[in-house]
């Protein structure tokens, strides 16, 4: 173990690793002297990556659960019908729950089918059923089928949610439910595993969030990517995080999400990692990832 190192904090308490944790969890779960600030206006981000297993849903979730938990609003639409998100947010998702797949064909409205976290009051989540499987197929033949859920999150259900943020967590595709999740969101959220490979595929999403951008959506921008599962005990991570941050810069945030058994092990649970261990260092990870975002997210409303 390293040697204790003097940050001038823990004089009074002397220094132990379980005195740091705990002090961090606490800063993690009374967070009342850390608000975070609002928005300059409500952030709708698609969190996208077409390959499998790159962290989106443990992005969207925890990020959601961080800025719930400092006192932002915040709705996670889980458009996976794997159902990972609602699975993390442990909210009803059996068969038959008024779901993303009912809102999808206009028989239920975002508010009726959005249910509260019981990790936090201002975290919600619309759950996806294992009925969304076939959903893909099912559009092709709908009437704008690209903007059924742009036309689920009107002005009107989101004022009644009261949401200062919304997290749309895709399928592992490029198909009509993230094409819905791009037409449906200002900003899309990347995120990236730091290993090999991980810039492959990357150049056909950029490619059709520009053509959702030209047909579609104007407004839509990739606004943040953020590096995950990255191990500091390989050179590969490095580079991988160097290359990102050369091709794409300010977008990418600062902070980076670490590999970490606690974030993986948390799903198992019905949790997010900032319930499940708040003191750890992947809650903290994302709760300075969440930071990150919501200063930048007010930054803007400065320079407008
Ligand atoms: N920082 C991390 N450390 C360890 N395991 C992680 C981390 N982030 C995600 N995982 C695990 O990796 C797997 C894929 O993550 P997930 O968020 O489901 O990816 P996606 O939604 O892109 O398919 C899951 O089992 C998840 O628990
Ligand atoms: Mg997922």
């Amino acid at each position: 173990m390293n040697p204790p190192q003097d940050t001038g904090t823990h004089h009074d308490i002397g220094w132990t690793p379980i005195a740091e944790e705990a002090e961090r969890a606490a800063r993690v779960l009374h967070p009342e002297d850390h608000q975070l600030p609002r928005p300059s206006h409500r952030r709708i981000m698609t969190v996208a990556n077409q390959k499998g297993g790159v962290g989106k849903t443990t992005t969207a979730v925890n990020l959601a659960a961080g800025l719930a938990l400092h006192g932002l609003r915040t709705l996670v639409i889980d458009l996976d019908p794997q159902g990972n998100a609602s699975t993390a947010l442990n909210v009803d998702h059996r068969s038959g729950t008024p779901s993303v797949y009912e809102i999808l064909l206009g028989e239920v409205s975002l508010v009726d089918a959005a249910q509260v976290s019981e990790q936090s009051p201002n975290l919600l989540c619309v759950p996806a059923t294992i009925d969304l499987a076939g959903a893909e197929i099912e559009l092709v033949s709908m009437a704008s089928r690209e903007s059924r859920l742009k036309e689920a999150l009107s002005r009107e259900a989101l004022e009644e949610l009261d949401v200062d943020y919304i997290f749309i967590d895709c399928p592992p595709s490029l198909g009509l439910l993230t094409v819905n999740a791009m037409v449906a969101a200002h900003e899309v959220l990347i995120p990236i595993q730091c290993e090999y490979y991980a810039l492959e595929g990357l150049g056909q999403l950029l490619n059709n969030i520009d053509l959702v951008q030209k047909h579609l959506n104007r407004t839509l921008a990739v606004s943040t990517i953020l590096l995950t599962m990255y191990d500091g005990r390989t050179k590969l991570a490095d580079q991988v995080t160097q290359e990102v941050r050369n091709h794409f810069g300010d977008v990418v945030l600062k902070t980076v999400i670490p590999r970490s058994v606690k974030v993986s092990e948390a799903p198992g649970y019905g949790q997010t990692v900032l319930a499940y261990d708040p003191g750890s260092r992947g809650a903290m990870s994302y709760l300075d990832a969440a930071r990150e975002m919501a200063e930048r997210g007010a930054a803007s409303r400065e320079r407008q």
